[in-house]
């Protein structure tokens, strides 16, 4: 097993947010070390003290307000990376990797790092299915990132369909396998 590896968790604006929490604790379990990075978004479904406390790490909250050191933290974070993992990751945070916004600390790691992307979608079936969210999924494929999810079932704004985060256990899964195959 891969352990021992750096994953920057990004978490978006979704209303799964909040099993971003049980995921940093799986992906603590296996040995990694975790980093979470929120969008204003994400912070309005669950705080930064629940992931600082899960992940046992700082939570990077705003690009504009990180005062360690010299070199900018989220540069640090993506040079450090093995791994940038975006779970749930909304539409418009999709839409922004897809048109290489830097306009958040996460948007801005996703362009400074090389490491690889491992995204898992949460968001309403329509969204997920509208023709600028498949094209943007398709521009990161395209550019190797890795879909995982999302899968079908009854979604949280009360319509069935395809929309809903992945397993946690199954993303941790995956994630492990992507650092393995490093
Ligand atoms: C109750 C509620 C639930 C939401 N759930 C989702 C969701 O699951 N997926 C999604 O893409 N957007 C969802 N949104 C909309 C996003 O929060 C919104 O697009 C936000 O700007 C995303 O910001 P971020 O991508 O920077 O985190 C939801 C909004 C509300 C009010």
């Amino acid at each position: 097993m891969a352990a021992g590896k750096n994953i920057v968790l990004g978490v978006t604006g979704s209303i799964a947010a909040y099993k971003a929490a049980d995921l940093a604790g799986l992906l603590i379990k296996k040995g990694h070390k975790v980093r979470v990075v929120m969008t204003q978004g994400a912070q309005k479904f669950i705080t930064p003290l629940t992931l600082q406390t899960l992940s046992k790490n700082p939570v990077t909250t705003d690009v504009f307000e990180e005062q360690e050191g010299w070199c900018p933290g989220h540069i640090e974070l993506a040079d450090g990376a093995d791994l940038l993992l975006i779970a749930p990751a909304s539409a418009s945070a999709i839409a922004r990797l897809a048109l290489g916004l830097a306009d958040d600390a996460l948007t801005c790691i996703a362009l400074a790092t090389r490491a690889p992307l491992l995204v898992a979608p949460a968001m309403n079936g329509k969204m997920w299915s509208h023709p600028a969210t498949a094209q943007n999924a398709e521009v990161l494929r395209g550019r190797g990132a890795r879909f995982i999810g999302p899968d079908e079932g009854m979604l949280a704004c009360g319509y069935e369909g395809a929309g809903r985060l992945w397993p946690v256990e199954k993303i941790a899964d995956e994630a492990c396998a992507l650092l393995g195959a490093r």
